[in-house]
C-alpha cells in the first residue's frame, strides 16, 4: 500500500475510533492506539515519510499534515464532550456543581449553658426548668419580698397586660424577673436535700447598652439540707468559675442584701491580671428562713446557700465579646465564629 493510501486508512479508522468512543477509557485507547508518542500509528506514518523519496515529500507531508491536524482536532472535540455530559432534565442542567449547603452552628449562648450543666452536673447538681411567665407569688412573695418593695415597681418588671389579670382570672402575672422562682417551686414540690441549677431567660426592662439587655440569661443554683454552709457555697462558685473560666480567674464576695439570703453576697469575677477590674457577676447567699418556711421547710433542722449567676457574663469575659447585644442580633459574621 503506498503512503497516501496508508494516511487515508488512518486517516478513517482514527476517526471512527474516536467519535465511537463511549467514554473517556475508550477514548484513551484510541489516543494510545493512533496519536501515542511511542507506538502509535500517526507515528509509524511519520517514520516512513522520513523515508519518503525526496519528490514526493511535499505532496505526501501535506496531507499527512492534514490528516494528524484533523484528527488531534476531533480528539480534543470528543474529550471536551465527554468531560461535560450536558444532561438537562426539566430545563436545569443536573451536572453544573451544586451549591454545598451551609451548615449551622449552635449558638454561643446554648453552647455556653451546655458547659454550664455539664460542669454542675458534676458536682451532683440536677437540672430543672421553671417557666417564664410568673405570678407575683413566685417571683415576690415567696421569696420574702413584701407588696411594697421597690423590686416590685411596674417600672422595674414587664408586667403582662391588666386585662387578663382581673379578679376572675386569677393574679397577676409578669415575665421573671430573676431565675430564683425556680427555687420556690422546686421547694414546694420537694422535700430536703435538693441540690439544683435551672438556666433560662429572665426579663427586666434595663436601658439596653453593652452590658445591659431588657432579656438576658441566669443560672440559678439552689443546694439545701442538714449543716449546708456558706463555706461550700463560696467553694462551689470558686470551682464553677475556675472550670469555665480556667485557673487564673478570681471571685470576690461582697456584703449585699437580697431579701430571700441572709447573709447576702454579690459574686464579682476578676477581669485581668491586675487585681483592680472586677465585673460583678450575680448574687448569692444563705437561704433566708423565712423562704424556707414559706415551702414548708423547717429552718431549725435544714439550711442552704443559692445563687444566681448572668450566663452572658462568663461567655463574654471567655471569648472577649465586648458588647451583650451581639448575643441576639443573629449576625452570622458573629455567630460563624463559636
Ligand atoms: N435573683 C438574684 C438576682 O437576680 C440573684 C440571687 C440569686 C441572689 C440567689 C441570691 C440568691 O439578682
Amino acid at each position: 500500500m503506498d503512503f497516501l493510501a496508508q494516511v487515508n486508512e488512518f486517516e478513517a479508522a482514527a476517526l471512527l475510533a474516536i467519535q465511537t468512543a463511549g467514554d473517556t477509557v475508550a477514548l484513551e485507547q484510541a489516543r494510545i492506539e493512533f496519536l501515542g508518542a511511542k507506538n502509535g500509528r500517526l507515528r509509524d506514518l511519520q517514520g516512513s515519510l522520513g523515508q519518503a523519496p525526496r519528490e514526493n515529500k511535499p505532496l505526501w507531508g501535506k496531507r499527512f499534515n492534514e490528516v494528524k491536524a484533523r484528527v488531534t482536532n476531533a480528539w480534543e472535540a470528543r474529550k471536551a464532550a465527554l468531560a461535560q455530559p450536558a444532561i438537562v432534565l426539566g430545563g436545569v442542567d443536573v451536572t453544573l456543581p451544586g451549591v454545598r449547603p451551609e451548615l449551622g452552628r449552635r449558638h454561643p449562648l446554648t453552647q455556653t449553658i451546655a458547659e454550664f450543666k455539664e460542669i454542675m452536673g458534676r458536682f451532683g447538681f440536677t437540672v430543672v426548668d421553671g417557666p417564664e411567665i410568673e405570678d407575683e407569688y413566685h417571683n415576690f412573695e415567696a421569696l420574702n419580698i413584701p407588696p411594697d418593695h421597690p423590686a416590685r415597681d411596674p417600672l422595674d418588671n414587664f408586667y403582662l397586660a391588666a386585662a387578663g389579670c382581673t379578679a376572675d382570672t386569677g393574679p397577676a402575672r409578669l415575665l421573671r424577673s430573676q431565675t430564683s422562682t425556680v427555687q420556690i417551686r422546686i421547694m414546694e414540690r420537694n422535700p430536703p436535700p435538693i441540690r439544683i441549677i435551672s438556666v433560662g431567660r429572665v426579663y427586666r426592662p434595663d436601658t439596653i447598652d453593652a452590658t445591659h439587655s431588657c432579656m438576658f440569661h441566669q443560672m440559678e443554683g439552689l443546694m439545701v439540707g442538714a449543716g449546708v454552709t456558706m463555706a461550700e457555697l463560696k467553694t462551689v462558685l470558686r470551682l464553677f468559675a475556675r472550670a469555665y473560666l480556667g485557673h487564673d480567674v478570681h471571685i470576690r464576695f461582697r456584703p449585699s442584701f437580697f431579701p430571700f439570703t441572709e447573709p447576702s453576697v454579690e459574686v464579682d469575677m476578676s477581669m485581668d491580671e491586675s487585681g483592680e477590674k472586677w465585673l460583678e457577676i450575680g448574687g448569692a447567699g444563705m437561704v433566708d428562713p423565712n423562704v424556707l418556711t414559706a415551702v414548708g421547710y423547717d429552718p431549725e433542722h435544714v439550711s442552704g446557700f443559692a445563687f444566681g449567676l448572668g450566663v452572658e457574663r462568663f461567655c463574654m469575659r471567655r471569648h472577649r465579646i465586648p458588647d451583650i447585644r451581639l448575643f441576639y442580633g443573629n449576625d452570622l459574621r458573629f455567630l460563624r465564629q463559636f
